[in-house]
């Protein structure tokens, strides 16, 4: 499958896709059903330990991309444009994208934020590179935002994610991730536009689901979010192994 394609999935398939960063996870979800792959640079809190991914560099992205290109030669790899690097201007923003697309073998990048990317998103369009937008609560700008909180539930900012989904789709995104909007209004979004939204914590009605694989698996050590049901305990199964080989090798 290739990110165009997605289109005719619209309403016929709920699409899944999940995070992964390294060689190691992309070999495993390259053997299971999933449709697509990110490279989320929520990198920065899952493998670099950082508080926030505003921290997170074109090079890191980079980096991890290419090890999850490698890994999953068969699944569509999206990958995250990460804080300011699409924010300095068109010229710089389409070089970075270029870098990313060119070094990395992905096959479209993600780009968080509203109309203010519309001429961005049609530069690329017109350079042949698939782009998936990202609204509700975009962790890069959550300083502004004023935390990690649900977005869309007064009038207002509910009006913003619409006239920005709507933005985003004439502009010629393949599909708008929208990350913890009000489920009605991500309900709402997904009647209105032609592209596939893929929710996570928005509710059951886009028409796709995406989640952090550290999360799923049970290999994150600190709270989850409340909207993830984690299907493994894989952090408690890698403690257990550790220590059975400790006490193996001691002969305890
Ligand atoms: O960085 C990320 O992992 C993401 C998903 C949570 C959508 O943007």
């Amino acid at each position: 499958m290739y990110p165009g394609n997605l289109l005719n999935k619209k309403g016929t398939h709920k699409i899944t896709m999940l995070t992964a960063y390294d060689y190691s996870m992309a070999s495993i979800l390259d053997q299971t059903d999933i449709d697509m792959i990110l490279v989320g640079d929520s990198l920065g809190n899952v493998m670099l330990g950082h508080k926030d991914t505003i921290a997170v560099t074109l090079n890191d992205m980079i980096h991890h991309a290419k090890a999850v290109v490698k890994g999953a030669p068969n699944k569509v790899v999206i990958v995250d444009m990460p804080f300011m690097s699409i924010s300095m201007g068109l010229e710089r923003s389409l070089e970075n994208v270029m870098n990313v697309m060119q070094s990395t073998g992905a096959h479209g990048v993600k780009i968080e934020g509203g109309k203010e990317h519309v001429e961005l998103i049609k530069a690329l369009g017109n350079a042949g590179v698939p782009v998936m937008g990202h609204l509700g609560l975009t962790p890069q700008s959550y300083l502004k935002l004023g935390g990690y909180k649900t977005q869309g539930n007064t009038q207002k900012s509910a009006e913003q994610i619409m006239n920005d989904a709507k933005a985003l789709c004439d502009a010629g995104v393949f599909s708008i991730v929208l990350e913890c909007v009000n489920e009605e209004l991500s309900k709402a979004v997904t009647q209105e536009v032609s592209v596939p939204t893929i929710g996570i914590g928005s509710g059951p009605y886009t028409d796709g689901q995406v989640l952090v694989i550290n999360d799923l698996i049970g290999l994150t050590t600190s709270k989850v979010p409340s909207f993830v049901k984690p299907k493994l305990d894989l952090a408690g199964e890698i403690k257990k192994a550790v220590n059975d080989f400790s006490k193996q090798v001691r002969g305890e």
